[in-house]
């Protein structure tokens, strides 16, 4: 058997964990656990974590198919399924590990290894981990499993958009060839799978959508293509609910847009009037204050002058912190920047302000290009990091931060977490809201528009972890919503 690990050339790491048909007994998912330790046993850490998730997955298959031979086989399936669909999405798996994972589950189930690898396309292509990416991002899987599981060496997405054909997806040299265009182009419009066109392996499936034709895979399929073609034709039919979702999310992703700007729109307004009105009469109060002080002064004793200059430099300097802390709020208000500026350099720059101004040691950790953030995401993450520490400084007597962005292949998860007393948040954020204090609840909302989740995780005592996701959005969309 062929080592899971994607390093391991030979299989002399393999030898030791081969797995054995197992013995059927009674009540214990054998077959599960075989396949789950030879999965294991050459892995790295990061994948160690999806395959017990996957583990854990394919138990409760286990139990709900009766804890019999039967429910063991099924379990076993379920778990190589669901643990390819899991690394696939990190975009950590390769040829490699998916043929050695399909031999294992081959093995444990003693099976001939085609079935092995159609069972485990099928269950893949319709996992749950797929129905909670976004939609683009899961055909993309699932068009890059055919590669994988080497039924194709390339393959498309096409759909027809007013007359013009255009490429949703592609993987793979020359999946948009001129071949490969004519071919989509045949089969979306005589609404069948025939490939008459080009060679004999080029070929197409048609997603639908309540019957009707509304895109076309196309792939360069390896021998025999009968068999080729009923991959293809799952492939197309899991396909066509994760289409339909991306249709209603186009819809939704104007209104969306709509919506951020007019938040951000506003919240700029805010920030010009705080420059006019405010921050001009703070600065007319403290040319004031300080024209009295020289009025006053000579009218003051010689006994209370020190007294008096002293009362006077302390409302000025009061004065002085409160035209910077509004200048400062005026500014934060201006999106333009966030928009403008690189992310990545805007964020230490404020971290900086707030290390300097607190005292907190805070460390700021970006994985990934930040730049290929839409503006309304960059805007959510910018501003829910810019609550929490303000949170921080405010509520939390934390001593260090640590604020952690990552960019996933399907989302781009931030995490903010402080070492202070902690809360009761259930608690805390009713009481914030009766006050009309908004700012969890704010991030929460700007997170949900964009599609994604927010968690706050706190008790008294500490620590404080603010997590939140936001789904990825591919190029195509990124475009739309700049
Ligand atoms: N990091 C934290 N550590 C401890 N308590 C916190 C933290 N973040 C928030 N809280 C608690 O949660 C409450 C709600 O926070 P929220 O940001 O919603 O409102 P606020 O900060 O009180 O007001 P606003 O943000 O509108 O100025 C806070 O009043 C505080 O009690
Ligand atoms: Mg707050």
């Amino acid at each position: 058997m062929t080592s899971f690990s994607s390093t391991a050339s030979g299989s002399d790491l393999a030898a030791d964990t081969r797995p054995t048909t197992p013995r059927s007994t009674a009540g214990a998912p054998v077959r599960l656990e075989a396949a789950h330790s030879a999965l294991l046993a050459d892995s790295e850490a990061r994948a160690q974590a999806f395959l017990k998730a996957a583990h854990r997955a394919a138990l409760v298959t286990f139990e709900g198919a009766g804890r019999s031979e039967a429910a063991d086989r099924l379990a076993a399936g379920t778990y190589v399924a669901t643990a390819l669909v899991s690394l696939a999405a990190e975009g950590t798996l390769d040829g490699h590990r998916t043929t050695a994972a399909v031999e294992t589950l081959a093995e444990v189930r003693d099976e001939p290894l085609e079935a092995a690898r159609f069972d485990v396309h099928r269950t893949a292509c319709s996992s749950p981990i797929l129905v909670e990416m976004p939609p683009l991002v899961a055909c993309e899987i699932q068009l890059r499993l055919l590669l994988l599981l080497g039924v194709a060496t390339e393959a498309s997405l096409w759909r027809s958009e007013q007359g013009t054909l255009e490429p949703l997806l592609s993987i793979g040299e020359g999946s948009e060839s001129r071949r490969a265009r004519a071919t989509a182009k045949a089969a979306l419009r005589r609404g069948s799978s025939l490939s008459l066109l080009g060679p004999r392996t080029l070929r197409s499936a048609l997603v639908r959508r309540f019957g009707t034709p509304c895109a076309a895979i196309v792939a360069r399929v390896a021998e025999p293509v009968a068999r080729a073609d009923a991959y293809l034709a799952t492939t197309a039919r899991a396909m066509s609910s994760l289409y339909e979702r991306e249709l209603l999310l186009e819809r939704s992703a104007e209104r969306e847009r709509l919506l951020v700007r007019a938040g951000e729109q506003r919240l700029m307004r805010i920030g010009f009037d705080l420059h006019d009105g405010p921050i001009q009469d703070v600065l007319a109060l403290g040319a004031e204050v300080a024209l009295l002080r020289d009025q006053v002064y000579p009218f003051v004793a010689d006994s209370h002058r020190e007294r008096a200059a002293g009362r006077f430099d302390d409302i000025l300097a009061r004065v002085t912190e409160l035209d910077r802390q509004l200048r400062e709020l005026s500014r934060s208000l201006e999106s333009r920047s966030i928009i403008t500026r690189p992310l990545g350099e805007i964020l230490h720059r404020d971290v900086d302000a707030f290390v300097e101004r607190t005292g907190i040691e805070t460390r700021l950790e970006i994985r990934g290009d930040p730049e290929s953030l839409t503006s309304a995401q960059r805007i959510a993450v910018y501003r829910a990091i810019q609550e929490s520490l303000s949170n921080i400084r405010e509520h939390s007597g934390a001593s260090t931060v640590e604020i952690r962005l990552r960019m996933r292949r399907a989302s781009i998860e931030v995490r903010i977490t402080d070492d202070g007393h902690g809360f009761e948040v259930g608690r805390a954020l009713a009481r914030a809201a009766q006050r009309g204090r908004l700012g969890i609840v704010g991030i929460g909302e700007r997170v949900r528009m964009l599609g994604g989740t927010f968690e706050i995780d706190s008790a008294p005592g500490g620590p404080t972890v603010l997590t939140f996701a936001l789904p990825r959005v591919t190029p195509d969309e990124r475009s739309a919503s700049r």
